[in-house]
């Protein structure tokens, strides 16, 4: 199998992104070193019908998730993907609380999450964070520029509406198709623009 791709969720809004991008990346059959923060978990338990891990294994599909994820605790930062020795594909943070991007612009590594971005700039891997939050601060934005100077794309959890989307699995999929572009993931999430679609 190829090296996992590293994935976080943390305690922002927009939990149902995290959920739609795990199933896609099982979907594309990649491996996956999943990190859900307590506040990520918090969030999935506010905004879905996802109550625990186990309930996420049944929502992503059991057989899918016995074969590509491997989940990790975000307190033990002595685990793989604290390591750059642990090859991965990139990693990415979808949702990302606002806390958990100032961290990591500072290189703070206080949690395995943390820790496997850093690694992962460290190691020039790809970094994809997905925030959410509106409207920034000058705070926000200035870790957001020291992030993008680092190398990590940031990619905020806004979607397009040049595709006329009609339902909100539309405008969430506008959002995953383009982590999954970042990550080098192929995927059949909603028709590209090929210039001529509109007037
Ligand atoms: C209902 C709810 C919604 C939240 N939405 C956001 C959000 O959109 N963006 C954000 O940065 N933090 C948001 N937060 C706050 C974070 O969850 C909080 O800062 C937390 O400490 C982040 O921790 P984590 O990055 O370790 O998950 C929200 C909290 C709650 C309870």
């Amino acid at each position: 199998m190829s090296a996992p791709i590293v994935f976080a969720i943390t305690g922002a809004s927009g939990a149902t992104y995290g959920v739609r991008l795990l199933q896609q990346l099982v979907v594309a059959e990649r491996p996956v070193s999943l990190i859900v923060s307590s506040h990520g978990f918090r969030l999935l338990e506010t905004e879905t019908t996802i109550k625990s891990i186990d309930d996420l294994r049944e929502t992503v599909g059991s057989k899918g998730w016995d074969t590509y994820v491997k989940t990790y605790v975000n307190e033990d930062r002595g685990a793989a993907p604290a390591s750059g020795s642990a090859l991965s594909a990139g990693m990415v943070i979808c949702p990302c609380s606002m806390g958990t991007l100032s961290a990591i612009s500072v290189g703070a590594s206080r949690s395995l999450i943390e820790r496997a971005a850093d690694v992962t700039l460290k190691e020039r891997r790809k970094l994809v964070l997905v925030p959410r939050e509106t409207p920034l601060s000058a705070i926000h934005l200035q870790n957001m520029l020291r992030l993008a100077r680092a190398g990590a794309v940031v990619l905020p959890a806004a979607p397009g509406f040049y595709h006329q989307p009609k339902t909100i699995d539309d405008l969430i999929d506008f959002v995953v198709a383009r982590v999954l572009d970042q990550l080098g993931v192929s995927h059949r999430l909603g028709k590209r623009w090929d210039g001529t679609q509109a007037k």
